[in-house]
């Protein structure tokens, strides 16, 4: 089920805003790098800390906290000390609207596994 998040416009790349849908008991954190739109679980996988706070570089969002950072495509982290994924939502625009299927999040497989 696609739920409105923002205008395509209302994100710069390199831009990461919290978001907290309805019908979902998790936050998100929509991202917008590299020209492309995701959504990831905003909960870091090592500790309590929301990755919307973080920095967005080559489709990687990296945790403010101890430096970890994510694939935004598959979830999985390419640095330490996290060593779980995050889940990975779709998303779509349309109309200039980013939309994000919450009811889509998983844990992707492990790149090269
Ligand atoms: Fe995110 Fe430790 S809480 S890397």
């Amino acid at each position: 089920m696609y739920v409105d998040v923002c205008r395509s416009d209302d994100l710069a790349d390199g831009e990461v805003l919290r978001f907290e849908p309805d019908g979902l008991d998790e936050a998100l954190a929509v991202c917008k790098s590299d020209g492309e739109f995701f959504a990831v679980s905003d909960k870091c996988s090592h500790g309590n800390w929301s990755l919307s706070e973080g920095f967005l570089e080559n489709c990687h969002i990296e945790c403010v906290l101890h430096g970890s950072a994510f694939d935004l495509k598959t979830g999985w982290p390419d640095k330490l000390p996290a060593t779980k994924p995050v889940k990975v939502f779709d998303t779509r625009v349309r109309d200039g609207v980013v939309s994000v299927d919450i009811s889509s999040g998983k844990v992707r497989e492990k790149p090269g596994s």
